[in-house]
């Protein structure tokens, strides 16, 4: 007997026949059971995703006799009778076949999770409109949200597919509306095979040879995701979406309140009198140390709390058993009393002197602190011809993927396998092993599907409480967090506080920069010391600063832990620093653009921590770029505002960035392994997981041209602990220089080799074929015939290993060194409107220049550009989490389509010396300066500036009735 838990009385299942898709199927199920439970749990068609159970996200989104419906929301008895569609479904309608095409054509697939909502969404609006209008697309799927694409090659996609025009489409590089640009070369290594956007072509995978460039011709081709098929299929397999037979469902108990000490009452009664609930599992049960963190020299967090717990949300017990039961139990029936304690929520409280410590061996409630210094601030500051103080604070963000954290996992005699969701396997390995108290080679973590991260799948989740269930139990355990529980108990942005004070000459030249920032890190280390080290290298932003000093703390409170989010903390410097520099430039009267282009960093200045790159920095490039849109702007917003009369002014705004890639001094290896089999085929074994950014193609893309050999060869093996090396974690934006460096490595040596064995020079070239080798040297061919040859101990005739680890230097006391052997530089424009007595704001569009190095995949570079100008969008207007409240999507708003306006992405290639063809990272650099320019264009608009981001009406409101003059009478 199954319940929705909003029922309190249980409905008998009975028999419910209805069609899916095109089939007549008969299930027992409740009536009241969800729709969307019925699809994935009895008839496996698990391509219907669960974002929140709520009717918020429309991941669940199925056709029910043609009406697209929330199948979360509707009862399966409503079903009865009635023909339901699903994305698996899709394939079989016109409309549905050709949207899953454009979808592939125009990279509107990231990670995935939203994307079988999208399709069924569109096939239903394009099944009744032939030629839908931008809006009416807009419209339709503006119940499906999606975390990662930013909608806009989304809505290109279905416009394509329905045949009316589209403005969101992206041009081949250099032939229209994006242009790339190169600072040192034009040449982009090859025309791309494959047609534009606009053109209907077959479905692509990696066994479609007609989307796939030649030998030689990878980098720089827009190239088809090669993990696309899979998701516009809805064949993806996340998280949720293995239910190994027989699981036990685990579920977590957590603290109801901020801080509580707890006791455990009669574990025995309990399990006597919850029937089908079969084991509770407590700190005694972790065989090892129960003790974790991402960090190793900072782990602090425990799998499960010991009498006190120190957050709303931390796991104190689990319990696993039957499914029914496990989601029938009610939270008040679990034996556990609680003492709820005072508890520290502002980080003032926490700092407060004599404050009672959250960790008794971190004084002051301080986590760690950072620093970087150079030169003489102070001197430098009262000399200034012109200086601005400037303070701001910004709030937590919640990472808000539309995948809450699920997995499994089972006991395969002394081993541990866990399935999950997640950034890092290799770190889940170890972490997994100290828990169970085994060695790192007994744990294999399978990564699943990633339906989006953006920082906080680094951390364990579920992880813990599988691997200790299925341990002890010897039985397969699986768990998948509601979006509620998601919210809850994961990490979130850090909220910040930041003084900062600036100076520069009358001529507009900085010289010098003081920056303060503090950030709540909540209850446990997770990325706090990151972002604490992060930020002083970054605080200036991309220009040259001769006099700096930036400290920082992260500072404990009995909050949810804060960790790493896009940026780990960087987006909320570039909020203070980027709107101090707008009031510098304002105050010497120059224009701000200029401002910046003055004191851009160039390749011999040296930035603040005394790094000299000597190459490859594109930051002038990128603000130089934006000029004549800029200039066009204002001059467009002066006349807009001249002639308004109502409540609407406009604004715009510029922000620049730079981003280190990769982790800050300290090693962070990758290693990739290619096989050349018998059958001429190449396996790449990279763990880099893709969380949606793209990493499976572009490191394909890397590795191809580095051997020589057309992307069709290759069969990707991906993530597998058991059986891909380590390609260190999915953050930092560090996979497409790190792991791409390793598989370009790995490609040059197994084409060294490959030439060993013809016995030709390095000019040679070399061609695969069915189970041979062809190498042509000198108008003579030599063949290779290798299903002769012997295999070695990894099942190949060759096999060639590389590994890379970038070249940085370690910072002394004051931050001096070479934190980051590349950074990624760019700058957004920002064009808005504010409605004045409403206090909303409308972006218009962004326009955004990145330099990229080389653009290895310039579709999915626009969509990491696109995807990141969406959340900067939702941390600069509308996205803040208060710990206790709005813990769903309902309250917690992200952008939803028709608030992401069209973005330009300008792609600049300035090339890294030490990237792999020159490539820099993309993924966080692009969210960076999306906030800051909204807050400028807010402020050039109506002249306010907030204390407090993100921009809400209220605030907005606030600020502008407190910057009218008082009239008095
Ligand atoms: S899962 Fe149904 S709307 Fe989110
Ligand atoms: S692609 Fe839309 S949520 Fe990831």
């Amino acid at each position: 007997m199954a319940t929705t838990p909003e029922f309190a009385v249980p409905v008998p299942a009975r028999s419910i026949g209805f069609s899916v898709n095109g089939k007549p199927v008969v299930v027992s199920s409740s009536p009241i059971e969800r729709l969307s439970r019925v699809l994935r749990e009895e008839l496996g068609l698990t391509g219907t995703k669960v974002g929140c159970d709520a009717g918020d996200c429309g991941a669940c989104t199925v056709l029910l006799n043609g009406e697209p419906v929330c199948a979360c929301l509707v009862a399966a008895g409503q079903a009865e009778g009635c023909e339901v569609t699903t994305v698996e479904g899709l394939a079989q309608r016109k409309a549905g076949a050709r949207l899953q095409q454009a979808f592939l054509e125009h990279g509107a697939a990231q990670c995935g999770a939203c994307t079988p909502g999208m399709l069924v969404a569109a096939t239903a609006l394009i099944e009744k409109s032939a030629t839908p209008s931008e809006l009416e697309v807009m419209d339709a799927i503006g119940g499906v949200l999606c975390r990662c694409t930013g909608y806009r090659k989304i809505i290109g996609a279905i416009l394509d597919a329905a045949g009316s025009s589209s403005t969101a489409c992206a041009p081949l590089p250099g032939t229209g509306s994006t242009p790339l640009t190169t600072g040192h070369t034009e040449d982009h290594g090859g025309t791309p095979t494959f047609p534009a956007c606009s053109s209907a072509s077959p479905v692509v995978g990696s066994a479609s040879p007609a989307y796939i460039p030649a030998a030689g011709a990878a980098v720089g081709a827009r190239l088809v995701r090669l993990d696309g098929k899979k998701k516009v299929e809805g064949s993806e397999i996340f998280g949720a979406d293995e239910m190994p037979v027989g699981a036990l469902a685990v579920r977590a108990i957590r603290c109801p309140y901020d801080r509580a000490r707890f006791q455990f009452g009669d574990f025995a009664a309990f399990l006597r009198e919850h029937h089908g609930i079969e084991a509770v599992y407590t700190a005694r049960d972790v065989p090892g140390r129960n003790c974790y963190g991402v960090i190793a020299r900072f782990a602090d967090q425990p799998v499960f709390a010991e009498n006190e717990a120190r957050y709303r949300g931390e796991a104190v017990a689990a319990v696993a058993g039957e499914t029914a039961a496990v989601e029938a139990l009610e939270a008040g029936d679990f034996p556990v009393t609680w003492e709820q304690l005072p508890a520290l929520r502002e980080m003032d409280e926490a700092l407060a002197a004599g404050t009672r410590l959250i960790h008794e061996t971190r004084a002051e409630n301080i986590l760690v602190r950072g620093r970087v210094v150079r030169g003489d601030v102070d001197t430098a500051l009262g000399a200034a011809d012109v200086s601005v103080d400037f303070e701001c604070e910004t709030g937590f963000v919640e990472h808000a993927y539309i995948e809450p954290e699920a997995g499994f996992a089972r006991r395969v005699g002394d081993q541990i396998e866990v399935q999950a969701c997640t950034q890092s396997p290799y770190m889940d390995r170890n972490d997994i092993a100290a828990i169970l108290g085994i060695a790192a080679e007994q744990v294999r973590i399978i990564p699943s599907a990633v339906g989006g991260g953006f920082g906080s799948k680094l951390d364990l989740s579920v992880q813990p409480f599988l691997a200790i269930a299925a341990w002890q139990s010897g039985k397969p355990v699986r768990m998948v967090y509601s979006r509620t529980e998601s919210i809850v108990s994961t990490t979130k942005r850090h909220a910040s506080r930041m003084r900062l004070r600036g100076g520069c000459t009358k001529a507009g030249k900085l010289v010098a920069l003081d920056v303060a920032a503090d950030f709540n890190t909540g209850a446990y280390a997770s990325w706090g010391p990151t972002v604490a080290a992060r930020v002083p290298v970054h605080g200036s932003g991309p220009y040259y600063v001769p006099h700096y000093r930036a400290l920082t703390r992260a500072i404990h409170t009995n909050l949810v832990p804060a960790g790493a989010f896009r940026g780990f903390g960087v987006p909320q410097a570039a909020i203070a620093q980027e709107q101090l520099y707008d009031e510098l430039a304002d105050r010497v009267g120059m224009d701000r653009l200029e401002f910046r282009i003055l004191n851009a960093l160039e390749d011999e200045t040296p930035t603040v921590t005394g790094q000299v790159l000597g190459e490859g920095v594109g930051m002038r490039a990128c603000l130089e770029a934006l000029r004549p849109k800029w200039q066009a702007a204002r001059k467009s917003v002066a006349e807009f505002n001249a002639s308004a009369r109502g409540a609407l002014r406009r604004g715009v705004g510029v922000a620049g960035m730079w981003y280190g890639c990769g982790n800050t001094s300290l090693p962070n290896p990758s290693t990739v392994r290619i096989g050349l089999k018998r059958d001429g085929r190449i396996a790449l074994h990279q763990g880099a997981v893709d969380i949606g950014q793209g990493s499976n193609t572009i490191v394909t893309q890397i590795c191809a041209d580095g051997l020589g050999a057309p992307v069709a060869h290759f069969d990707l093996v991906s993530g597998d602990t058991s059986i891909t090396p380590d390609c260190g974690k999915t953050s930092a934006s560090r996979q497409t220089f790190v792991t791409g460096n390793a598989a370009r490595m790995a490609g040059e040596k197994l084409r060294t080799a490959i030439l060993a064995l013809a016995d030709a020079c390095s000019c040679a070239a070399v061609e695969f074929r069915d189970g041979r080798v062809v190498v042509r040297e000198n108008g003579q061919a030599r063949t290779v015939d290798l299903r002769s040859l012997p295999l070695d101990q990894h099942g190949y005739v060759i096999t060639s290993e590389a590994t890379y680890d970038p070249p940085t230097s370690p910072l002394d006391e004051n931050g001096q060194g070479k934190p980051y052997a590349v950074f990624g530089f760019g700058a957004h424009m920002a064009e808005i409107e504010v409605d004045r007595e409403l206090g909303t704001v409308r972006v218009l569009k962004v326009t955004a220049a990145h330099d990229v190095g080389r653009a290895i995949n310039p579709t999915l570079i626009e969509g990491q550009i696109e995807g990141g100008v969406a959340q900067g969008l939702g941390m600069a207007l509308m996205e803040e989490f208060f710990p206790g409240k709005g813990e769903n999507l309902h309250d917690y708003l992200i952008p939803s389509a028709g608030d992401v306006p069209p973005v330009e992405s300008i792609l600049i290639e300035d090339p890294s010396p030490v990237g792999p063809f020159g490539a820099k990272g993309i993924g966080e650099q692009a969210v960076i300066p999306t906030a800051p320019a909204i807050l400028n264009a807010l402020h050039d608009a109506v002249g306010v500036r907030l204390k407090k981001t993100p921009a809400t009406p209220d605030r907005v409101r606030a600020a502008i009735l407190a910057a009218r003059p008082v009239i008095r009478r």
